[in-house]
């Protein structure tokens, strides 16, 4: 058994509709899941879609506002309905914010991106947790920054988001680890997708000064993030739990 294979798993993935996630549900249907996948933007999600069964792959697409309570549970309940099982989730979907500092950030830029960034992982895994436990197995793999590990300056409701995503991935692991549910999280580095093209909004010195960040000399590309959560997915991470994984050129070594 190829103990990297992902050949009968049902994965979901939020904020598939673009960026590490599309390149996440692209990469788990290579390695053979049935994929859901997940996105407030249902146009971008079927596009997804139809690039995972143009690959050959399977594959539904969802609409879900990961702030809604009750559009998380129907994303799920879709899921189990369409697939019949749920082993794997990825919790990717997120947002950032200008660099505003503590004093431009309103209380209401706070509060959404506390509720997307955040409140959205502990809704999705509080409805994704009850069918891995009946099943006895899965994985959750949620997507952190690595501004949950150390601050970004001028970003304080992203960096205490992340922080937080990277605290409750923690808690929960430890609460599923004896009942056969892994629970990590991933903390990319500066990755080049549409969300990060938005923050840089074309200057290119605070590109350059976001490479420097990084030792590897360069920013990572969705497919490399892609790769690993993969990998922690598969049989071939089973003893990986409550992990907080920096993949991102060294930035977080320094
Ligand atoms: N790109 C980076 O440099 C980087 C670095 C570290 C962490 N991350 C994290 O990776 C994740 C994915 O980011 P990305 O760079 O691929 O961004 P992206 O903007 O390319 O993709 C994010 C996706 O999430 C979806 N989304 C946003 N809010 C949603 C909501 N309320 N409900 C459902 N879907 C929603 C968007 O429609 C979009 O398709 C985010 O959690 C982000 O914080 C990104």
């Amino acid at each position: 058994m190829d103990r990297f294979s992902l050949d009968t798993r049902v994965a979901l993935v939020t904020g598939a509709g673009s960026g590490i996630g599309r390149a996440t549900s692209l990469e788990l249907a290579r390695a053979g899941a049935r994929v859901v996948a997940a996105d407030s933007d249902l146009p971008a999600t079927v596009e997804t879609v139809e690039l995972i069964c143009g690959d050959g792959g399977r594959a539904l697409a969802v609409e879900a506002d990961v702030t809604d309570v009750s559009a998380v549970d129907t994303m799920v309940d879709a899921a189990v309905t369409e697939f019949g099982s749920l082993d794997i989730a990825v919790n990717c979907a997120g947002m950032t914010s200008p660099p505003l500092g503590i004093l431009g950030t309103t209380p209401e830029d706070w509060r959404r991106l506390i509720e997307v960034n955040l409140t959205s992982v502990f809704l999705c895994m509080r409805a994704e947790v009850p069918h891995m436990l009946e099943a006895g197995r899965g994985s959750i793999v949620n997507i952190a920054s690595g501004a949950g590990l150390v601050g970004a300056n001028l970003l304080p409701a992203y960096t205490a988001s992340k922080h937080g995503v990277v605290g409750l991935t923690k808690s929960v692991a430890l609460e599923l680890a004896p009942r056969g549910v892994r629970v990590n999280c991933i903390c990319p580095g500066a990755t080049r997708t549409p969300m990060l093209e938005g923050f840089l909004s074309g200057n290119e010195l605070m590109e350059q000064l976001m490479v420097s960040g990084h030792p590897i000399g360069r920013l990572g590309t969705p497919e490399e993030i892609a790769d690993a959560v993969r990998w922690v997915c598969s049989d071939a991470a089973s003893f990986v739990v409550g992990a907080a994984i920096t993949i991102d050129g060294g930035a977080i070594a320094q």
